[in-house]
């Protein structure tokens, strides 16, 4: 159905090409979020093509509640950074809509990657962490109360980074050891903030305190190896590297999931627990196919396949022609475009 662009809401679906000239700017069968609204707005279009089910879907959309969820989390920081450890209640009404909105949508979350983030990297990269780890744990089977708890160690993994300076925190340039020692304090202030504020398990203190362990023993603070890293943070860990990875940063541009699979699938055996990037690397492989991307040789094609050995060498069609990416080392995905 055609509507006018002054009826296109966030969480439409569309049902046609939008071209810039002869460039494709948003495919077919996107869901509508705000960037696209602004992008069709400046195109200057009097209408757009979009699925008619989708019409009158609550405007309450998911991209709405995650930025909530950010600027509930902002406030939250900030509470934290002026002394203030009062946090349950805010944190509560900060959770109730991620749990929510997971359970609705889990292909979103992994969409989550495609936002645009540098100025509040913490506060979006800390609600990014708990979906993710929300997801891996419904993934692995854990009840209820299990999710509840990972929610919250995902969300407040890095709260200890609230009191850590700017000038560390958004330095665009290499910490100096000095204050890299500085920036590694976040995980152990984290674990005290939250035991200050005397509203969270001990098994969500370690949770936070531990997430930067690895499983070779080379993390810190406190170099646990193995599993003896108490669960809670072997699978915030894996969300937080891919979280990381996929994100803008002050100091360099994200890099594409595939890039990241194949970083995370070699890295298995030191830094994360094997099983459970295992897991999350099967899972989330899927959460791309149809996909557009543009390959290093300059060939644009969709993801068509991903169940090939390596997760991160899927099949790709290109004018009509499968490209199977683990039959050619030198071929790699360089772009994944964006919905
Ligand atoms: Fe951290
Ligand atoms: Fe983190």
């Amino acid at each position: 159905m055609r509507i006018n662009i002054d009826r296109l809401q966030v969480g439409m679906t569309l049902d046609e090409n939008i071209y810039r000239g002869v460039q494709l700017v948003i495919s077919h069968g996107a869901i509508i979020n705000r960037r696209h609204i602004e992008m069709i707005q400046r195109l200057d279009l009097e209408s757009v093509q979009v699925l008619e089910t989708t019409i009158n879907q609550s405007p309450e959309n998911n991209d709405d509640k995650y930025r909530q969820s950010v600027e509930k989390f902002k406030a939250i920081c900030h509470t934290v950074t002026l002394g203030n450890l009062k946090i349950y209640d805010a944190v509560k009404d900060c959770l109730d809509p991620i749990l929510k909105q997971i359970e609705n949508n889990e292909k979103m979350a992994m969409q989550l990657w495609q936002i645009e983030t540098a100025d509040f990297y913490t506060y979006e990269h800390s609600v990014k962490v708990c979906m993710l780890s929300i997801l891996l744990s419904k993934w692995m089977e854990k009840d209820q109360s299990f999710i509840e708890d990972i929610a919250l160690v995902g969300l407040l993994h890095d709260i200890g980074k609230c009191n850590i300076p700017n000038e560390i925190l958004n330095k665009p340039d290499k910490l100096t050891p000095g204050e890299f020692q500085v920036m590694k304090t976040h995980a152990t202030l984290g674990s005290v903030l939250l035991n200050m504020s005397k509203a969270y398990s001990e098994k969500i203190l370690k949770g936070v305190l531990h997430h930067h362990e690895r499983f070779d023993g080379k993390g810190y603070p406190t170099q646990l190896s193995g599993i003896n890293i108490p669960e809670y943070a072997r699978i915030v860990a894996v969300a937080d590297v891919f979280d990381a990875m996929t994100s803008n940063r002050v100091y360099r541009d994200r890099m594409n999931p595939y890039q990241v699979f194949e970083i995370m699938y070699e890295g298995m055996g030191g830094g994360l627990d094997p099983d459970i990037t295992k897991l999350f690397l099967n899972k989330v492989k899927r959460c791309y196919l149809g996909m557009e991307v543009i390959l290093n040789n300059g060939q644009l094609g969709i993801i068509e396949n991903v169940d090939t050995l390596y997760p991160y060498r899927p099949v790709i069609k290109s004018d009509e022609k499968l490209v199977d990416l683990t039959n050619d080392g030198y071929i790699e995905i360089e772009y994944l475009k964006i919905q």
